[in-house]
């Protein structure tokens, strides 16, 4: 069987789709090897974004020691290695914290920590689940529209403000409450990291899975929001310095090596119907939504992997030029593809869904470029894949 690869020349984007357990955070590990092995005139210009919601891909700095899968590696002719260099691993606070509690160390390479001021209006509205209209959320509204005018502010900033405001005690008192909580969490201070931190060569992972287990706010939504935003207007002025240059309008030395400064991203987001559901719109469905109808010229890329199809956003499958689907066979499932899809496609996935036995790895392709339907064997990974099922057999009884 011939080799298949991912083209990463022009963006993508792209699906990863498959019942529980078929393969998909493990075949997302295979996607973040492939951009770890890339030469490093090629790495430079890229960088990785994982969005991980089961802390799934720290193994990525592990080298592989399943013997099954070594095993496996021999016929694909590879071996098991790591990256622990490229690999960053990003923690938030709460979840340390929480460990320490229980006298355990979580490991990280930095603090999953944002600039307060990074956080939009309708995006603290949407957190608090307020309108505009209402009294707490004009309150809110007027509050950090004035404090955006400085660049950084602190939460003591935002108290602060509220305090001064010509309104009744308990309004303000209910608004500070809120931001009470969210400082609490320890996400987000006045001097937060750079969320602009996309590095050619680096893989970021964003472990947000801790965040999923705190109470109603939706936090996870609210950090993947940022970090597309951020790109999406630091990538768009680049491309603008570019083009500029390609013009001859500004001179070389600004535009020089433009890409390395900046790379082009791609974001790969497991459990991507959290974030951009097909069914009411959560706080990162906005910023999501431009990077699949505008990201192409700036060079962003999305690379979604998701259980049910049916359950992501119409327009990341209609938009999406490539589909890795490992065993799927829900009806609704099937059918949300091929809403997507071409009319060739139809045809084709009926029949291979038909003949698609359930093989680890194994995987249906479609491919919008050539316009082609390909059935594929996902390799095994040089790195450890530890999204292993929790399982009651100590480790040595599981092979
Ligand atoms: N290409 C592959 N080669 C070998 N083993 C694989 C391959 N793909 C998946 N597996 C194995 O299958 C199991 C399930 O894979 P994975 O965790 O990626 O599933 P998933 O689709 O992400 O499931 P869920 O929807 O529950 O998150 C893992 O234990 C993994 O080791
Ligand atoms: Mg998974």
């Amino acid at each position: 069987m011939g080799k298949t690869h991912l083209d990463i020349v022009s963006p993508h984007c792209m699906l990863v789709v498959g019942k529980r357990g078929t393969g998909k955070s493990y075949t997302l590990g295979v996607i973040a090897e492939g951009f770890a092995k890339l030469k490093e005139e090629y790495s430079n210009r890229v960088s990785l974004i994982l969005v991980d919601t089961m802390s799934v891909f720290h193994s990525l700095k592990k080298r592989n020691t399943n013997q099954r899968e070594i095993q496996a590696m021999r016929r694909f002719g590879i071996e098991p290695k790591s990256w622990e260099d490229v690999v960053r691993i990003l923690v938030p606070q709460v979840a340390i914290d929480e460990a320490e509690k229980d006298g355990k160390d979580i490991h990280r390479d930095e603090v999953l920590k944002l600039p307060l001021c990074k956080v939009e209006i309708h995006e603290w509205l949407d957190l608090f689940d307020l309108e505009i209209t209402e009294p707490v959320g004009t309150l809110l509204s007027q509050v950090i529209a004035d404090l955006k005018e400085d660049a950084n502010f602190s939460f003591q900033d935002v108290y602060r403000k509220v305090d001064e405001t010509d309104v009744e005690k308990d309004r303000k008192e209910t608004l500070k409450n809120l931001f009470s909580m969210i400082e609490d969490l320890k996400l987000f201070s006045k001097d937060g990291m750079d969320v602009k931190m996309a590095e050619g060569g680096r893989i970021t992972v964003l472990d947000i899975s801790y965040l999923g287990r705190l109470g109603k706010y939706e936090l996870r939504n609210l950090i993947v929001s940022i970090f597309a935003r951020e790109q999406m207007a630091k990538r768009t002025l680049y491309t603008t310095i570019e083009m500029q240059s390609q013009a001859d309008l500004v001179d070389s030395k600004t535009a020089k090596n433009i890409t390395e400064e900046y790379p082009i991203i791609y974001m790969l987001i497991d459990e991507a119907h959290l974030f951009l559901p097909s069914e009411g719109e959560t706080i990162s469905s906005k910023a999501l939504i431009d990077w699949i109808k505008l990201g192409r010229h700036p060079g962003l890329s999305l690379i979604l992997a998701t259980q049910e199809p049916s359950a992501l956003h119409t327009s990341a499958i209609r938009q999406s030029d490539l589909i890795i689907a490992h065993n799927l066979t829900a009806k609704d499932d099937l059918d949300a593809l091929k809403v997507a899809k071409q009319s060739y496609m139809k045809k084709g996935l009926d029949e291979m869904v038909g003949k698609m036995q359930f093989k680890r790895g194994l995987a249906m392709i479609l491919d919008d470029k050539t316009r082609k339907l390909k059935m594929s064997r996902v390799r095994p990974r040089h790195t450890l894949h530890t999204g292993v099922d929790a399982s009651a057999l100590p480790d040595e009884e599981r092979y």
